[in-house]
């Protein structure tokens, strides 16, 4: 079973979102073991302080590296397998399809959400950190983009959808946006199926869809086309 431990100083937040739906099932199913770590609880002092003004003066406050590690150092603990270690900051690589990929062939995650202004520099360099942003635009905190890493993730694992297959259409997985999907009824409000979705024709139904994709792809996405596929009809 793969393991993904997460560092935050809200596991409350993390509460409903790995409590419905496919991660909750993957779970319940021992595809994956999730545990949620609270920074506040590795406090040094008695106000419980996990973050301070930054050195050098500056707007915000910053995640102080002591209740950082010691949360880290006995998370690690939890479990012998050694963690690929991400914290989640908008400095980080972009996330996408292929990373998502990446990350779920690893026995074991620790992910650690920020607050505030960020991460005290020596929390990177001292957990050997990588670092992976959810997008080009600041949240509040780390917990968002932890949580649409885990999902990501998850939803790639053997067994964690109903159907083995569902995610190999998914959109971005071949490089291209997915195809336009129908179901009942036949039609509605003057909109109809298209014909060759009720035709029976696995092989044409199959090159209809990867000329959809291809097409929805020029339109909207054309940065995810190579210079071959730009010009393919
Ligand atoms: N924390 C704040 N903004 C973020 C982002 N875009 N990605 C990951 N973590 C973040």
């Amino acid at each position: 079973m793969k393991r993904i431990d997460v560092l935050t100083l809200f596991p409350d937040a993390f509460e409903s979102p790995l409590n419905c739906s496919i991660l909750k099932r993957a779970q319940e199913n021992g595809i994956v073991e999730i545990a949620i770590g609270n920074i506040r609880d590795f406090a040094k002092n008695k106000h419980g302080s996990v973050d301070d003004k930054p050195y050098g003066g500056g707007p915000g406050m910053v995640m102080m590296p002591g209740p950082v590690f010691d949360c880290f150092e006995h998370v690690r603990k939890l479990s012998a397998q050694e963690p690929r270690v991400i914290l989640l900051t908008p400095q980080g690589q972009r996330f996408d399809q292929a990373k998502a990929a990446e990350l779920s062939s690893e026995e074991r995650l620790i992910l650690i959400a920020g607050k505030y202004e960020g991460f005290d520099e020596r929390i990177r360099l001292g957990l050997g950190a990588e670092q992976i942003s959810i997008g080009d635009y600041v949240i509040n905190g780390g917990e968002l983009a932890a949580m649409v890493v885990i999902d990501a993730i998850v939803r790639l694992l053997p067994g964690a959808l109903g159907d083995e297959d569902s995610h190999k259409d998914d959109s971005f997985s071949a490089g291209l946006l997915e195809y336009p999907q129908y179901t009942r009824p036949e039609v509605f409000r003057d909109m109809k199926v298209p014909d060759i979705l009720l035709s029976g024709d696995h092989g044409k139904i199959a090159q209809w869809r990867r000329e959809q994709a291809l097409e929805r792809t020029k339109r909207w996405r054309p940065d995810l086309l190579g210079e071959t596929e730009k010009t393919e009809s």
